[in-house]
């Protein structure tokens, strides 16, 4: 069975970023996957510090709610985040997580060591932005992403982003709802996408 990390970096519960990771959810429900979702804002996670004890010593000298989502990195076929854009990029919540991801690079580069190089895992990204459709809305993002997907090893497969929040809330966009679940049913076999609505 597929195991599923869903990560829902937005501070507001049931809003714009929940309701759309809400929507791929209901599509991964109706397989036989297991799900695991985490609202970041119920964690207590530490920023990185910088202290490079990941450089040096296995792990992260931090010990906080990181270590459950370590766990899940670890044990997931398919990580999932959600995050609405900030000042152009993932909000900090998010970013705070990520930045907490130095282990695994340190792991790699400085300890010479191997983290699920060879298994097949995959990543998908879905953010909200309230302001207006702009083509290069998201862009600020997708480095930050990228990046986040490569230290844990997850290939990213796709993107799904939706402006104009502030006017038209997710919950409102059944367009977007329908095309989720439909991209959740299939998230594993769909080929790589890039959506932007
Ligand atoms: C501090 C802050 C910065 C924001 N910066 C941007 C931005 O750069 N671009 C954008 O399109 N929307 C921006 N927004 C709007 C949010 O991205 C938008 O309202 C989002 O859908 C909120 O998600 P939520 O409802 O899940 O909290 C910002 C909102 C806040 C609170």
């Amino acid at each position: 069975m597929r195991k599923v990390l869903a990560l829902m970096g937005s501070p507001r519960k049931k809003k714009n970023t929940d309701e759309l990771l809400e929507y791929l959810l209901e599509g991964i429900r109706k397989k036989d996957y297991s799900i695991d979702k985490i609202y970041l804002a119920d964690k207590q996670i530490y920023p990185c510090s910088g202290c490079d004890y990941c450089g040096k010593v296995e792990g992260c000298v931090s010990k906080d709610d990181m270590n459950t989502i370590y766990d899940g990195f670890d044990n997931s076929d398919i990580i999932i985040v959600a995050a609405p854009i900030y000042f152009n990029s993932v909000n900090g919540l998010t970013k705070n997580l990520i930045d907490r991801c130095q282990k695994y690079w340190s792991l790699k580069y400085s300890l010479g060591k191997e983290y699920r190089r060879t298994e097949d895992r995959i990543g998908i990204f879905l953010a909200t932005g309230g302001a207006p459709f702009q083509h290069d809305q998201f862009n600020g993002s997708i480095p930050v992403m990228d990046y986040f997907f490569k230290s844990i090893n997850a290939r990213y497969k796709g993107n799904y982003f939706v402006s104009n929040t502030d006017e038209e809330p997710v919950n409102k966009r059944l367009d977007v709802k329908e095309e989720l679940i439909e991209i959740g049913n299939n998230i594993w076999n769909i080929r790589d996408f890039y959506l932007h609505r």
